[in-house]
């Protein structure tokens, strides 16, 4: 009998990884995914703890399924809802203590125990499992069957023992682990035989990766690109979410020389000031990654930089957030995610005493957003009148129209006629839109007429 899942994914691009590779655990147990909760046998909402507004989305979401869980069991079809991810991890049986609503807590390392927990609940009312356990979850996870689209995410690297000050992902995804390399390649291997060109490799430190090589030896994240790069039909690489402390040389030399590897990078640096940066335990100066920058600018003079900031970290002065300012002023990035600091349970920084007020905290973003704004909107315009190559994605609003990725990560809207979803086109930017770029196909006999002229 085919039962119906329904997972809602909050939270980050390893998150999203996670949900489909739950949707591979469940399928050989005759759950297919479906789009709404209330067409679902089985709702998993995969969870992210990383602020408190992230947190509290959940239980709303549980308040709701709390109802249809009500009105499903009074027409006899009863409906299983788990929570996974970091809200799981960080919370645990405390989700089921708190609310009914919930039948299944399950961390992220232990999700590939999900059919088994589904099994239990035929014999105890509720399942519990948030270990970090000795076994490799990678080494029982089934293969995948299909893919989303021609983009793939690839998870290569876990966890982190930075403990940056203000952050949970160390406590809900345990200490760095990296994958070995073999496994990697066959899993990237794999999505290219099903249609994938491009695939981001995740981690929540991916270049803090040091995974055991086919050679006996570890292999760093620089490495393993030009590994991947050699699989035929693979076309592009990316990686996130990068560490500056960890942009080894090896990682800065392959933007340098291989060409499937694009020139984006997301390079989170959270404060241009030295006190809040070592409040933070980032284990970096501003200057030190100003050089960072620079080194790779040397590499890579076009890549389009983005970041993560948080303002009102506790202690923050008028003159640290200038700092920041400064910083972005610069810099110059193509794209920022910017956030008001959240008091985190257990963290160091949530004990701080001098916390800052929601209102500054909020005039602060306003500033920051609108120079990062100005600075994602001047990035756009310089693309404008630029060729570069498009990988189509998805179908766009219009007939014709199709929706690619530039190499610096723009959505781009291209009219294509003639060209399929996983074609990669040589595109000319036409206009620029608030966060995306319109283009047009060139065609081989422009290019020709062109290089004549
Ligand atoms: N591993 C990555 C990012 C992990 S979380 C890194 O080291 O950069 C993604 C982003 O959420 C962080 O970069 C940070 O900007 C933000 N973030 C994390 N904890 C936060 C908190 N307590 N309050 C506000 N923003 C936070
Ligand atoms: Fe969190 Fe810092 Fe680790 Fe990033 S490096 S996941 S911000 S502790
Ligand atoms: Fe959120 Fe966990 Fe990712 S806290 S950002 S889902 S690692």
């Amino acid at each position: 009998m085919t039962r119906k899942l329904f997972i809602k994914t909050y939270g980050c691009q390893m998150n999203a990884y996670d949900s489909a590779r739950m949707a591979d655990v469940m399928a050989p147990h005759g759950y297919a995914l479906t789009d709404t909760p209330e067409s679902a046998d089985m709702v998993v909402l995969n969870t992210c703890h990383i602020r408190e507004k992230a947190a509290e989305k959940v239980y709303s979401e549980l308040g709701r399924l709390r109802e249809l869980k009500r009105e499903r069991a009074a027409e006899g079809r009863p409906m299983i809802v788990a929570v996974a991810g970091c809200v799981a991890q960080a919370e645990g049986e405390e989700m089921i203590r708190r609310t009914d609503a919930v039948d299944i807590v399950v961390g992220p390392q232990v999700y590939h125990r999900l059919p088994e927990m589904v099994a239990k609940l035929a014999r105890e009312a509720k399942a519990f499992d948030t270990e970090f356990p000795a076994v490799d979850k990678f080494d029982t996870l089934p293969e995948t069957k299909s893919v989303d689209g021609p983009a793939a995410l690839l998870t290569v690297q876990e966890g982190c023992d930075k403990f940056c000050t203000f952050c949970v992902v160390p406590y809900t995804r345990g200490a760095e682990y990296s994958r070995s390399v073999v496994q990697i390649e066959a899993e990237a291997r794999h999505l290219v035989e099903l249609g994938v060109r491009e695939i981001t490799l995740l981690g929540q430190n991916v270049n803090a990766f040091h995974g055991a090589g086919d050679d006996g030896e570890t292999w760093g994240l620089g490495r393993l690109i030009r590994r991947l790069a050699q699989i035929e039909g693979l076309a592009r690489l990316r990686y996130m979410t990068s560490h500056p402390r960890d942009m080894d040389d090896a990682l800065i030399a392959a933007h340098a020389e291989e060409a499937k590897l694009m020139p984006y990078l997301h390079l989170p640096v959270q404060s241009g000031s030295n006190v809040v940066l070592e409040a933070m335990n980032r284990g970096h100066t501003a200057d030190e990654y100003r050089k960072l920058v620079g080194r790779i600018r040397a590499a890579r003079p076009d890549i389009a930089l983005s970041s993560d900031f948080i303002v009102g970290f506790p202690g923050e002065s008028d003159a640290d957030f200038e700092a920041t300012m400064d910083l972005v002023r610069e810099i110059g990035f193509a794209q920022s995610f910017s956030f008001k600091y959240s008091p985190r349970p257990g963290t160091p920084a949530a004990a701080a005493r001098k916390q800052i007020p929601e209102d500054v905290k909020g005039a602060r973003l306003e500033q920051l957003q609108a120079l990062l704004n100005e600075q994602e909107q001047a990035f756009l315009r310089r693309c404008a009148g630029q060729e570069f190559d498009v990988l189509f994605e998805k179908p766009g609003r219009y007939d014709g129209q199709l929706i690619g990725r530039s190499p610096y990560l723009q959505s781009v809207h291209v009219a294509a006629r003639g060209q399929k979803i996983g074609d990669i086109a040589r595109v000319r930017v036409v206009q620029t839109m608030p966060h995306s770029l319109r283009g047009e196909l060139i065609s081989e006999a422009v290019r020709a007429a062109e290089a004549v002229a």
